[in-house]
């Protein structure tokens, strides 16, 4: 818990747990910032009172309650520490607390939006665009299917059965039709599946997803489009978790091939708040043809007249936006510009490593069997039993321990065929596996450690090997 602040118990030494030297960078931006408004007129600004200040502590405390998000041995979910450039940038915008709908409530701020997401273009090297942040991977995939129906009226709309529940979920919102396909036992959309429902007609739209959330397995985009050439639907890519592994050299030659062929779809999801090094609250939608701007239509007569430059509200769905967002991302896209050879690059090469180097020890005992050779940074693997109800059962406890001991993994639900278990009496599909996301670069010094600690866990409950 944390301390108050009239707690006579001496302070805890600092550990090297969180940056402290961001915040003196940020007091003396924040001092540059104020003598740029010099020529305002002076007004008394908000100040934390008595009762604000006791109240930071009561939210440290709180907040203790949580997992350590930032440390190397939470390595479960899809949970990445902005860095801090993106913390810092984002707490100097919050001062001002732009916001990105009208260009006169975010001025500066939306020109650095529109840089940031021009230079994501880019990444994919696409020649032309037309896109914005959003919340989340969630409302940037719900305004490319919005348009994607709008674009294909009446198509049906198909993602794999591995895609992520938000497709099923919006087409549902946006009342369109939805169908999933079925995966290979690698967790990519069956391509034969596919090509057999098009062949029935009527879809309108294939969405692939680069980088699937429980695997992180991506589609073969390229067969996808070759596909697109002879049915004529439209291509989403919902490369939310996965976009930015297009920079990865060292990515194998199916994953190198999906990521080329990015250059081709119609519209495309980054969250640059899952590998992008960001806070929550950005993510991205791209469309490559300009053009669907004209469904953005709307009318307002309080916001854009401001200028006749474009507004960001008349090319989103969401009205108020932070501007704080756009801050972040163009101050981290500065510092650690989106290139297939810089540090931004290698640092998710590093996590694609841990990820390969963590399969192949878990393959190597023998108290596991392992699921798909990751193709970016996410290994699953279930426990070896008779049953995938007894290994379940298994990977559960071995979650508890693990957890215990300060090392925290994730759990997914997944075909049980895919780690040879048949159906069991009560036909149970699916197996609950232990699943790992090793998106931290650190992820790949501490694989010992995080390997000790599994092996630990593993001996607790399944007693010695
Ligand atoms: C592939 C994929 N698409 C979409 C989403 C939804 O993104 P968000 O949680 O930012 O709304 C996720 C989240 O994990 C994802 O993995």
């Amino acid at each position: 818990m944390a301390r108050m602040p009239d707690d006579p118990a001496p302070l805890t030494p600092w550990t090297d747990h969180f940056d402290h030297e961001s915040l003196e960078v940020l007091r003396a931006a924040l001092d540059h910032l104020e003598t740029c408004f010099e020529s305002v007129a002076p007004a008394k600004p908000a100040q934390l009172n008595e009762p604000a200040r006791q109240m930071l502590f009561e939210v440290a405390g709180r907040l203790a309650e949580n997992f350590p998000y930032f440390h190397p041995l939470y390595a479960g979910q899809m949970l990445k520490p902005p860095h801090p450039v993106a913390r810092t940038a984002y707490a100097l915008a919050m001062w001002l607390n732009p916001n990105n709908h009208a260009l006169d409530g975010g001025r500066a701020s939306s020109a650095m939006e529109k840089d940031a997401v021009a230079q994501l273009a880019e990444m994919f090297r696409w020649p032309a665009h037309l896109g914005h942040l959003t919340s989340g991977g969630t409302m940037a995939n719900l305004e490319a299917l919005w348009i994607a129906g709008l674009e294909r009226e009446g198509g049906t709309i198909l993602a794999s059965s591995q895609a992520h529940y938000t497709h099923s979920r919006i087409s549902e919102v946006l009342r369109l039709k939805f169908e999933s396909v079925p995966t290979d036992t690698r967790g990519r959309m069956d391509l034969a599946a596919l090509e057999a429902r098009l062949a029935r007609g009527g879809v309108g739209t294939v969405v692939a997803t680069m980088g699937t959330t429980a695997l992180g397995a991506v589609d073969p985009l390229d067969s996808i489009l070759a596909l697109r050439e002879r049915h004529g639907f439209r291509v989403h890519a919902d490369a939310a978790f996965g976009g930015y592994f297009a920079l990865v050299e060292s990515l194998g030659p199916e994953a190198r091939l999906a990521f080329d062929a990015l250059a081709a779809v119609d519209s495309l999801v980054i969250d640059p708040h899952k590998h992008g090094l960001q806070p929550y609250g950005c993510g991205c939608v791209l469309f490559r043809d300009p053009g669907v701007g004209r469904y953005y239509r709307h009318d307002s007569p309080y916001t854009y007249f401001s200028s006749g430059d474009l507004h960001l509200g008349e090319i989103s769905l969401e009205c108020s936006r932070p501007g704080a967002a756009a801050v972040a991302l163009w101050a981290t896209q500065q510092v650690l510009p989106l290139e297939r050879k810089g540090r931004f690059s290698s640092d998710l090469a590093r996590g694609h490593k841990a990820a390969g180097e963590l399969h192949r020890r878990l393959a190597a005992g023998r108290r596991w069997i392992v699921g798909p050779q990751p193709e970016l940074d996410i290994v699953t693997w279930a426990a070896k039993a008779a049953t995938a109800e007894e290994s379940s059962r298994l990977a559960r406890r071995v979650f508890d321990e693990a957890a215990r001991d300060g090392l925290h993994l994730a759990l997914a639900e997944l075909p049980a065929a895919w780690f040879g278990f048949a159906p069991g009496p009560d036909r149970r599909e699916t197996v609950t596996c232990l699943r790992s996301v090793l998106m931290k670069p650190e992820h790949l010094e501490w694989l010992d450690r995080i390997g000790e600690k599994l092996a630990a866990a593993a001996e607790r409950v399944f007693g010695r090997e």
